[in-house]
């Protein structure tokens, strides 16, 4: 197998968004067009993953698949129990079960990573921590490329004793999860475009630049500051391919919604989203508690399925620039970069 990095007829990863937005359809226009297409495994099961994997690999090779590492820092009891009473309320207006702190999970880590060790995909990308050397040795000999997340100059030193293929340096302005290894740590604030610059200094590595990647010119403004490739999110989630909601894609477009918060009110995890009545009210919470918090405030997110007020509208800073499109198009805006 070719790394698929090396080759790219458009320095652009289409980043992994769990939760619906990423799509078998979206990875593949995205690697037709030129840039490499990356499948979410997060909240998936395992056969789920596979059979998006199976979709994908019939039509293209160039493409990647996204592992939650499993929360290290533990949730605190008391902590989740607070944030169940502070969302009865909530619960009660949306006549569903108020909820209750759940079990922690780790995603079926084990059980994708077997897959994934045994079925050769060109490339896996962990977030939310580092898996451990035997992970990476082992999807290296099965000959798949490893892409570690790193928020800070700290987590790119953590990443780099793993001799990944490359990093992705994301900054703040990213929408979704921040990549931050360990929930108990406030993520830095410092932008994409001076992460860039300051990882440059230290490492030769390919450096891929996630978070507010929205136009040509920051682009080119991060690949001058010595990024290999972008990883863009927000701008697909209103293209025709991503699986985003309705309400979700409909908030982007709207022009309603002026700004984005860093916000742990829907999972537990510092997370860049729409400020919404949501955010607001629970705000004052600030609850580290992934991924209990994640599973209680499913049912009140499925409730308000209609209702962009109540739900977690993830977007990067450059959500201004979303446009009702085809991933083609938002690929094309980058080649030649
Ligand atoms: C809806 C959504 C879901 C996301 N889910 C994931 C994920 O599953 N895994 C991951 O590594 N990053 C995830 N991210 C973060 C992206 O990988 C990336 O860092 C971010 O989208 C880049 O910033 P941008 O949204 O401004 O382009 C998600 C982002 C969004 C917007």
């Amino acid at each position: 197998m070719t790394n698929p990095l090396s080759e790219l007829p458009v320095p652009l990863l289409q980043a992994p968004m769990a939760g619906g937005p990423s799509t078998a359809a979206l990875a593949v226009a995205v690697a037709r067009a030129g840039g490499l297409g990356m499948l979410a495994a997060g909240y998936k099961t395992v056969e789920a993953m596979a059979q998006e994997i199976r979709e994908v690999a019939v039509k293209t090779d160039r493409f990647g698949v996204n592992l939650f590492v499993p929360e290290r820092d533990p949730s605190d009891p008391g902590e989740l129990e607070a944030y169940a009473r502070a969302l009865a309320p909530v619960a009660a207006e949306l006549g569903v079960a108020a909820p209750q702190p759940g079990e922690f999970s780790d995603d079926h880590y084990a059980a994708k990573l077997d897959h994934l060790a045994t079925h050769s995909v060109p490339l896996v990308s962990f977030t939310f921590g580092l898996p451990s050397p035997d992970d990476v040795a082992r999807l290296r000999s099965a000959g798949t490329v490893v892409v570690l997340n790193a928020t800070d100059e700290a987590e790119v030193r953590a990443a780099l004793v793993l001799d990944p293929d490359a990093i992705v340096v994301q900054g703040t302005e990213a929408g979704g999860h921040r990549a931050t290894h360990g929930q108990a740590k406030t993520p830095l604030e410092i932008s994409t475009a001076d992460l860039v610059s300051a990882v440059r200094e230290t490492t030769a590595l390919p450096l891929i630049a996630a978070g507010g990647v929205a136009d040509r010119e920051t682009a080119e403004d991060l690949m001058e500051r010595g990024a290999d490739a972008v990883q863009v999110g927000t701008l697909f989630l209103t293209t025709e391919e991503a699986g985003t909601k309705p309400a979700h894609r409909e908030a982007l477009l709207s022009g309603r919604f002026g700004e984005t918060v860093v916000t742990r009110v829907f999972s537990g995890r510092a997370a860049r989203a729409l400020r919404n009545a949501f955010t607001d009210r629970l705000e004052v919470e600030q609850i580290s508690g992934y991924p209990q918090v994640h599973h209680m405030t499913a049912p009140l997110r499925a409730a308000s399925a209609q209702d962009p007020a109540g739900l977690n509208l993830w977007a990067g800073t450059g959500f201004a620039a979303c446009r009702e499109t085809t991933a083609t198009d938002v690929v094309e805006q980058f080649r030649g970069l």
